[in-house]
């Protein structure tokens, strides 16, 4: 049997020659755990060392403990030489090897769109108004003079949420209270948002679609006001001088008079398909501001008076772009989406 003196200093030499093959960290680990691990070359060593006599304990002992630490220095020692010369991400990657298809971005056809109302009706006076997507009873029903038992909630198909009497607003007509409260007379604006409602999905209804409402309120207002602004809002729209407008009585809780306003297809002379061969398209709900609704603001309905309007900005696009399926301008597809550079 090999003497211990013998295997110390065969052991030196083991260790670096195999630290010498060593290229990779895992290669190193597997180094380490060879003769410094528990059951390691080195730890079988010293248990021998134990059990050997004084003098080859005085002999040895030092011996095995240098080998020991020369062996763990010049194994951290490789450990840093790896990390350093590992290539940095730079060197990792080729940045000329692989080049994806470039694609231009372009803005939704929504933003397009509601830019385009926007500066119309700013062209003409009205200022932008804004409000919560998520929003109370109050200002989605009970303040437009729906109150809770009111047969008209029905007309909207509400997403209630878990917190009572909270919803995902049914109408942009929730902006009308809080403009009246926060704005100055006399007041014009307009809001486009999103709005939510309980339906099932098809190709002419989504659960979620955008509106556009407008208000104006001042003394004398009346409902000529609200048709010349209409006409001249879709004139410009449609690039047209002679696309006019006809008018039915509608019914709105919030309006009185309230009225439908119809706008003449701008697409044919004699009936198509956009207007069902009637030439005329639904567009535009409104009416005068009812007195409740003023009151409720704190404004006269002696003094003052205002029209309000609220059309589906989803559905005047879809005619506006030519969009069959409503579907696409929620769905991210981007076939559909370069059509809008
Ligand atoms: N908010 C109504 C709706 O979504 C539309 C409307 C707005 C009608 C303003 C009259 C006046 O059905």
């Amino acid at each position: 049997m090999s003497t211990l003196l013998q295997d110390i200093s065969t052991l030196s030499t083991l260790w670096q020659q195999a630290l010498t093959t060593v290229n990779s960290h895992h290669e190193l680990e597997e180094v380490r755990i060879a003769f410094l691990g528990k059951k390691g070359s080195i730890a079988t060593l010293m248990e021998r060392l134990g059990s050997a006599t004084l003098d080859e304990k005085k002999q040895c002992g030092p011996l095995l403990n240098e080998l020991k630490k020369n062996c763990e220095a010049a194994i951290k020692e490789k450990k840093l030489h790896l990390a350093a010369s590992a290539p940095s991400m730079h060197h990792a990657f080729d940045v000329t090897a692989y080049t994806p298809e470039q694609r231009e971005g372009s803005l939704h056809p929504y933003t397009h769109f509601i830019t385009e109302i926007q500066n119309i009706f700013l062209s003409m006076g009205f200022e932008l108004l804004d409000g919560p997507e998520v929003e109370t009873d109050y200002h989605n029903f009970t303040a437009l003079n729906i109150p809770a038992d009111h047969p008209a909630r029905d007309m909207y198909d509400t997403f209630w949420l878990n917190t009572p009497g909270r919803l995902l607003r049914t109408h942009t007509s929730t902006v009308q209270m809080r403009a009246m409260k926060e704005k100055k007379l006399p007041l014009a604006g307009i809001c486009t948002g999103r709005v939510f409602r309980h339906e099932a999905v098809d190709a002419s209804h989504d659960h979620t679609f955008f509106q556009c409402e407008g208000i104006m309120i001042d003394k004398h207002i009346t409902l000529a006001h609200l048709f010349g602004v209409i006409k001249e809002f879709l004139q410009t729209l449609f690039g047209s001088d002679s696309l006019a407008i006809r008018t039915r009585p509608g019914f709105f809780p919030f309006v009185e008079p309230g009225v439908e306003i119809d706008m003449q297809c701008p697409f044919c002379t004699t009936g198509c398909s956009t207007c069902k061969k009637t030439r005329w398209i639904e567009v535009f709900p409104g009416g005068m501001i009812h007195p409740n609704v003023l009151k409720e603001a704190g404004i006269d309905p002696s003094q003052y008076s205002g029209f309000a309007f609220g059309f589906g900005l989803t559905r005047l696009a879809m005619l506006r772009y030519g969009i069959k399926d409503i579907r696409l301008l929620s769905n991210g597809k981007v076939s559909f989406l370069q059509n809008f550079r």
